[in-house]
């Protein structure tokens, strides 16, 4: 089946080197005044995203759900929650995209679903034993009279990942409750998601986003091993777990082969990236020739703001993808994580869930360090080889507010602790699109956030026509990316000495300098293409970035 963009024989795939942006489309426009962003704000701020010159939009869950996850519990994978609209909307909005040569990459959940899904409700009903159970991992508890939850599995959202149903048993359920794990040794499962890829690929959409990718497949031998703790780590980061009960388990990959021959009934092929937690070593896995196409880099995203750091999370992706003839992508925010250009203002080694609980207030972070090192890593991140992923209003230099205030708190992490952590609302906070209009141009209602008193400052509105905004870095970055990749300077960089504190490598005839150092450095001989400040010439100070074209 064909789309707008079908490929030609030996054409690169379209993602390989593409700019990717991630709509949360609850935080992002709302068109009809009820404080939550939809699919129709999307599609009125079109011409803006082309503007900045991206390639595609990933929009997270916009199906059916109660929204105990933000949409990630999905009640319909195949339908669209009247609160973003309706299916003719979406279409609307793909067409729309489409026409303005902008590929659409939909998130999908298949690790669990909705506590209220018709399987889940069905299950519930069936009762202990029944056939409705299996799709499902529901199991007798331990103790006297079933009274503990049959393993020691951690939620990841805090608790158990265990809740007991009135009848006795117990279902599992890696995030909140009302997410109840699939059961992917069932045929039926794997056949309801195989429906829902080619559901939303004969619409037309352009690629997936796997969330949990790695989660799928547990291992249900009786009795069910305990983890001993194993996956305490910090929230959303489990460790490599080869021998883990439920993360990254060798058996997962035949569900991706699977896929892949699904997404490659399509023309062009549709694209899959992967939302996987795992160890740099075993990431390359996912994105085997067979599998899916890309996963995102959280190694460089937790990467400390640290020259050598840097340097060695690049070359051991790049590494990586290497071994199994696959390209990289690069991301450094999203909506589970604290905004870079905050992270970076904090101390090295700044524990991010305790800073959350503080409220943002021990340490203070250092705004002025945070703003040109978000502007510098823009540099990096663009000029690497493989896709970048752009997550909304980091265009807009947005920082994180951690101290929303407790009653509008809704991510389910805060509940599920008992307050002690904040949870990630803070990177979801509306966008400010006009600095003059009430809920700051994104609703003409109360923001389902609300937006902090000095926001109207970062409005687009406001950096639209200024030399020196984050919109103006951002677009001409985005600009001078496409004309040095039509000049096809290939998956390889090879790094230039420039001095012990300074990150630099040459991809084609570019060149791109990052001064972590103290000291200003000269420039070299070349070209100046972009700065990552302003007015830069012949010298790169702390933390400013530059690509230059060279001989
Ligand atoms: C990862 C998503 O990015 C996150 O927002 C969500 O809470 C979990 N997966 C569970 O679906
Ligand atoms: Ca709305």
């Amino acid at each position: 089946m064909q789309n707008l963009f079908s490929t030609r024989p030996n054409e690169a795939p379209w993602w390989r080197d593409a700019l990717i942006y991630q709509v949360y489309v609850r935080s992002f426009a709302d068109s009809n005044g009820d404080g939550i962003g939809d699919l129709p704000g999307v599609r009125a701020k079109l011409d803006y995203l082309s503007g900045l010159g991206i390639d595609a939009l990933w929009l997270t869950p916009f199906f059916p759900s109660p929204q105990a996850d933000g949409g990630y519990d999905v009640s319909d994978y195949r339908d669209v929650d009247p609160m973003y609209g309706t299916l003719a909307d979406f279409r609307q909005l793909l067409d729309a995209a489409h026409e303005r040569n902008i590929r659409m990459i939909v998130d999908i959940v298949p690790n669990h679903c909705s506590d209220q899904h018709p399987d889940f409700q069905a299950a519930l009903a069936a009762g202990p034993g029944s056939p409705e159970r299996e799709k499902f991992i529901f199991r007798n508890g331990g103790g006297e009279n079933g009274e503990l939850p049959p393993s020691d599995w951690q939620s990841k959202f805090g608790g158990p990942a265990w809740e007991r149903v009135p009848d006795g048993q117990w279902y599992m359920h890696i995030f909140s409750r009302e997410q109840p794990d699939f059961n992917w040794h069932h045929p039926e499962v794997r056949a309801d998601f195989e429906r829902t890829l080619r559901f939303w690929s004969d619409l037309g959409v352009d690629g997936f986003r796997i969330d949990v990718a790695h989660g799928l497949m547990k291992d249900l031998d009786l009795p069910l091993r305990n983890t001993f703790g194993a996956d305490s780590a910090p929230l959303l980061s489990p460790p490599d777990g080869q021998d883990h009960p439920f993360w990254d388990r060798d058996e997962v990959h035949g569900v991706y082969r699977q896929w892949r021959k699904i997404l490659d009934e399509y023309d062009p092929p549709r694209l899959a990236v992967a939302e996987a937690g795992v160890s740099l070593e075993r990431l390359p896995m996912y994105v085997r020739r067979d599998e899916l196409d890309q996963a995102f880099n959280f190694f460089y995203l937790r990467c400390p703001w640290d020259r050598d750091a840097f340097r060695t999370v690049i070359d051991a992706a790049l590494a990586g993808v290497a071994k199994v003839d696959a390209a990289t992508s690069w991301v450094l925010s999203n909506h589970d994580v604290v905004r870079h250009r905050t992270r970076y203002g904090l101390p090295a080694g700044t524990d991010l869930l305790r800073w959350l609980a503080t409220g943002g207030t021990h340490p203070v972070p250092d705004d002025a360090a945070g703003r040109r090192r978000a502007r510098a890593s823009l540099l990096l991140t663009l000029s690497l080889p493989g896709a970048a992923y752009l997550y909304q209003g980091e265009e807009l230099g947005l920082p994180e507010v951690p101290d929303l205030p407790a009653a509008s708190l809704r991510d389910p992490i805060f509940e599920r602790t008992g307050g002690t952590e904040k949870g990630r609302d803070g990177c979801r906070v509306p966008i400010p699109w006009d600095a003059a209009a009430p809920g700051l141009g994104f609703t003409d209602g109360v923001p389902w956030l609300p937006h902090p008193r000095d926001w109207s400052k970062y409005a687009a509105s406001e950096q639209e026509h200024d030399a020196g905004s984050f919109l103006t870095l951002y677009r001409q970055a985005a600009a001078a990316r496409r004309r040095m990749l039509a000049s096809s300077p290939g998956p390889h960089i090879s790094w230039q000495d420039f001095g012990e504190n300074v990150l630099a490598f040459r991809r084609g005839r570019l060149l791109c300098l990052l001064n972590f150092g103290p000291d200003e450095l000269p420039l070299p001989a070349g070209e100046v293409l972009l700065a990552s400040e302003p007015g830069i010439s012949s010298v790169l100070g702390t933390d400013e970035s530059a690509w230059l074209l060279v001989p």
